[in-house]
């Protein structure tokens, strides 16, 4: 039996797929590891965690599915791991949802402006993107800037160590602000103006090709960026469903056969595709799922999430007037703010936590619908549907509410198993089981489950998303 393996470096843990080539699951493997907050909005973890976490899972699945015919890579997107000469880690990674940058980001956008950044890289300096963060370093820690020799992306340092190499691909180089995201190559014309050496970066290959071989001569797929994998994972492989992932952050994303950047603002990122000659445009709220788990870790720790869930079924669409703003951890899309804030508006005497939690769902799905008309105003084919994935994603009322709120239908994907099955379909392509992305995904997603909107739930929540886009410039002037 041929098994393909995915390993998704994530932020709270190293998870691992073995897949047979129609699909099936062999194996599922994790092993977790610490997340660091040294200050308020900070957040690192020390790169050996990683490489150690991934021996685990590799010899996991190789003791339940054999050894693999090819790996491929995913991981959390933007950090930044910087390396010395020797290829030893000089401090620990600064992560995707770290927001210590915001001057460097202005720093940024000021050296370059802000028209021709977004020209040059089809995006603009956000906080949890990786040149920001050598800025940063450059600033704040000089001695460490100095002895920088290489920098990686946190699957990329795994496969350093696994391979030999220095290689990414460039569906997560695209998350670093130094590719021109257009020619899917680095961006000499922003090296330059930021000082950056391009000798400290890796190379950048698309995503199904082999970047390097293990000590025991098994291919490594060059792998992609967790949501590009993620959205392989539930079949958005090409222009027509999209990707709509209820995790931590909830993102919304759409595959393009052409590029096209947000030229005015870049409040959608535009990033390669994990498919060559593919991009997609992506909105991604830092605080989805998030939102959820922050409000029974505050007010029902002792409730599992189908009992917190059951109390929201009892309220009516649009929560009898009470919103909820999910920018608890500050927010990227639509308001690239690393200071904005979540909150409860609207409260009355009647509310109780099944409302709470009920806002919550609805507040969150009001977010992705923001991305989602973004996304729109890019022009290309309006979508056909979604694919909805992420641990929300096995709330039926969740789904039925995020369905009503974008107006879309949803699907869910026989196994949902995120980036890493998106990865495994990337090793497959390395060692040659398929000969491209598009017969890989054919080969192995099947969807199922399909949700409608609900049609006596659409016109409450229109009326509502126009009063929940008022809070954020309302709060905003109060902050
Ligand atoms: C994507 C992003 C997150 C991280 C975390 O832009 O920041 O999805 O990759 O997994």
């Amino acid at each position: 039996m041929t098994a393909l393996f995915g390993i998704d470096v994530g932020t709270s843990a190293a998870k691992g797929l073995a897949i047979d080539p129609e699909g099936g699951v062999l194996a599922r493997v994790e092993a977790e590891y610490p997340l660091s907050t040294p200050r308020p909005g900070w957040a690192e973890q020390d790169p050996e965690d990683w490489w150690r976490a991934t021996e685990t899972v590799l010899q996991q699945l190789t003791e339940a599915a054999g050894e693999p015919a090819g790996i491929g890579l995913s991981g959390q997107m933007h950090g930044l791991v910087a390396l010395d000469a020797q290829d030893d880690v000089l401090r620990p990674a600064i992560l995707w949802n770290d927001q210590r940058t915001q001057a460097e980001c202005e720093e940024i956008e000021q050296t370059i402006g802000l028209e021709k950044l977004i020209a040059l890289t089809g995006n603009r300096a956000l906080t949890g993107f990786t040149a920001p963060k050598l800025l940063w370093l450059r600033n704040h820690e000089p001695d460490i800037y100095d002895r920088i020799a290489r920098i990686a992306l946190p699957k990329d340092y795994v496969r350093l160590r696994l391979t030999g190499e220095h290689a990414t691909d460039v569906s997560d180089a695209s998350g670093m602000l130094l590719l021109d995201v257009a020619h899917r190559t680095w961006s000499e014309e922003v090296l330059s103006a930021l000082q950056i050496d391009p000798a400290w970066l890796p190379n950048p290959y698309e995503s199904p090709a082999v970047s390097g071989h293990t000590e025991n001569d098994v291919p490594v797929a060059a792998g992609a960026g967790d949501q590009a994998a993620g959205a392989l994972g539930v079949g958005v492989d090409r222009p027509g469903p999209l990707s709509v992932a209820l995790g931590t952050s909830g993102v919304v994303f759409a595959a393009q056969s052409e590029y096209a950047a947000d030229e005015g603002q870049a409040r959608i990122h535009a990033f390669c595709h994990a498919v060559p000659n593919e991009w997609h445009a992506m909105g991604v709220m830092l605080s989805a799922a998030g939102s959820l788990s922050w409000l029974r870790n505050t007010v029902a720790p002792d409730m599992s999430f189908d009992q917190l869930l059951a109390g929201a079924e009892d309220w009516p669409p649009g929560t009898e007037n009470l919103l909820f703003l999910p920018y608890l951890a500050g927010e990227r899309t639509p308001h690239a703010d690393p200071d904005a804030r979540g909150a409860f508006v609207g409260l009355s005497i009647r509310h109780d936590r099944g409302a709470m939690t009920r806002a919550v769902l609805e507040g969150v799905a009001f977010g992705l619908r923001d991305s989602l008309d973004l996304i729109a105003e890019l022009g290309g084919e309006p979508p056909t549907g979604g694919r909805i994935s992420g641990g929300g994603a096995r709330s039926d009322l969740w789904t039925r509410i995020t369905a009503s709120v974008l107006e879309l239908p949803l699907e869910r994907v026989a196994v949902d198993e995120g980036a890493a099955f998106g990865a495994a379909i990337l090793g497959g392509c390395a060692a040659g089981t398929w000969p491209d992305v598009h017969t890989a995904v054919a080969a192995t997603v099947k969807p199922r489950d399909p949700v409608d909107p609900d049609p006596g739930w659409v016109d409450t929540y229109r009326e509502r998303r126009e009063r929940y886009r008022a809070l954020y410039p309302a709060l905003r002037e109060i902050r």
